[in-house]
């Protein structure tokens, strides 16, 4: 086998045998196939494709190329969600610990964020002591003790698909349906949940601009999901404006936390009790109450155990960027664009996100939004405030902003967006 007939084959437009597939994932893993070949397939991948069975062996090769964990030894069921990323997308933080409030058991792997995305990790890391990295048998601990755990993946997880998106994110080659499909699926199955939840975000500050290939997206993953055991159910959610009011790691720690207190924005709230309600309904528990836990405060109760159980202090005072700049409304009207990827764009200009892997992220930048599309808004109110250590961004930051906010005459009819466009499962 070599790598030259392998990248000629996809290249022509033929199918990749699954030899052809479980040699070069394994031989790329172990460095004898170079990068710059593997980049040469990953984009003969995204222009030609993969069927249905390319993907199912591409992503088994990449489960295969690492360890698998195992929950078995918990007394609860496991379930998790994985969401395919977007702007203010705070709902992991919530979300964990209001389904292990319900009784079951969520071991979240979380991401850094990279691009106009955030990363769950650095919004946590804004908590002061909290701790990412974990080993398996700390994992193991807070999952018994408390029942909801969210950290850094290991290296051993499914090494190919770490070394393939590292490539992936530096030849423009993400956007790619089989890729995204078998990364992501990849990564889940190896972690060992028993059920899954897929939020595949659709709109502006989404990898997946409409809703088709969103749909196309969902039903490969849940299809992956199925055949390898998991029971996987998605729901296609809007990404065209941010989630909640704010983007910024601890700015999302705080209206997070405001949703575990029984308050916060109505569509985080939503969005998480329709999560919560999926991840139970998979994992067998389809009585449980979200919106009761979150009522009760049984939720606010996981969140603080499993905080300090990575070493966090729930308590502590969240970091506040060091200064701010307020864009107010230009004109009376009706807000009816307020673009997640311009919001995205402009958050991580200020600091709250990183454009190389290692890059450090300020814990207090990031975009407070005071309307949402559909407000009613006066000249003058105040629209956003921008929060950065690094006050010379603001130029750049604004830059981003032009053209994502829309005030348009007031008699206008604005016809809102749901927050869950379809299911899928
Ligand atoms: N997230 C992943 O883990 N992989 C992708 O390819 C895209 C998003």
């Amino acid at each position: 086998m070599d790598a030259i007939s392998v990248i000629r084959a996809k290249r022509d437009g033929g199918r990749l045998t699954d030899a052809q597939i479980d040699w070069i994932i394994d031989a790329y893993t172990r460095g004898e196939v170079a990068h710059e070949q593997m980049s040469a397939l990953a984009m003969a991948i995204y222009l030609n494709g993969m069927d249905r069975a390319e993907i199912a062996r591409w992503t088994a090769a990449m489960i295969a190329s690492g360890e698998r964990m195992d929950f078995s030894s918990l007394p609860r069921v496991t379930t998790d969600k994985h969401s395919t990323g977007g702007v203010g997308d705070k709902i992991t933080l919530p979300l964990a610990p209001l389904v292990a409030a319900c009784g079951a058991a969520v071991p979240q792997l979380s991401g850094r964020g990279l691009g106009h995305t955030g990363g769950t990790l650095d919004k946590l890391e804004s908590i002061p002591g909290w701790r990412a990295a974990l080993s398996n048998d700390e994992m193991l601990g807070v999952l018994a003790d408390v029942g909801s755990v969210i950290c850094a993946a290991g290296d051993g997880l499914a090494p190919a698909d770490k070394k393939l998106y590292a490539l992936r994110d530096v030849t423009g080659t993400v956007e790619s349906i089989p890729l995204i499909a078998s990364s992501i699926m990849s990564k889940k199955i190896a972690e060992g949940t028993g059920s899954l939840v897929l939020d595949v975000k659709v709109g502006s500050g989404a990898f997946m601009k409409d809703i088709e290939a969103a749909r196309e997206l969902a039903s490969t993953m849940v299809g992956l999901g199925t055949d390898h055991g998991v029971r996987t159910v998605a729901l296609l959610t809007d990404m065209s404006t941010p989630l909640g009011l704010t983007a910024g790691n601890a700015l999302e720690v705080r209206e997070s936390v405001e949703v575990l207190a029984g308050g916060g924005p109505a569509d985080v709230v939503e969005l998480t009790v329709a999560l919560a309600r999926e991840m139970l309904t998979a994992a067998g528990l389809p009585d449980a109450d979200p919106a009761r836990a979150l009522a009760d405060g049984s939720a606010m109760d996981h969140w603080r155990r499993m905080i300090l159980a990575q070493g966090g202090d729930p308590d502590a005072e969240l970091p506040v960027a060091r200064e701010q700049h307020v864009v107010n409304a230009s004109a009376d009207g009706v807000l009816t664009t307020l673009d997640a990827y311009a919001v995205g764009v402009a958050a991580w200009r200020l600091g709250a996100g990183r454009a190389r892997r290692d890059d450090p992220v300020q814990a207090g930048a990031g975009i407070e939004l005071h309307a949402k599309p559909g407000d009613r808004i006066v000249a003058g109110q105040p629209l956003l405030t921008l929060h950065t250590d690094t006050p010379e961004k603001f130029g750049y930051a604004l830059e981003a902003l032009n053209g994502g906010v829309l005030i348009a005459p007031a008699d206008t009819r604005f016809e809102p967006q749901p927050v869950v466009l379809d299911r899928i499962g």
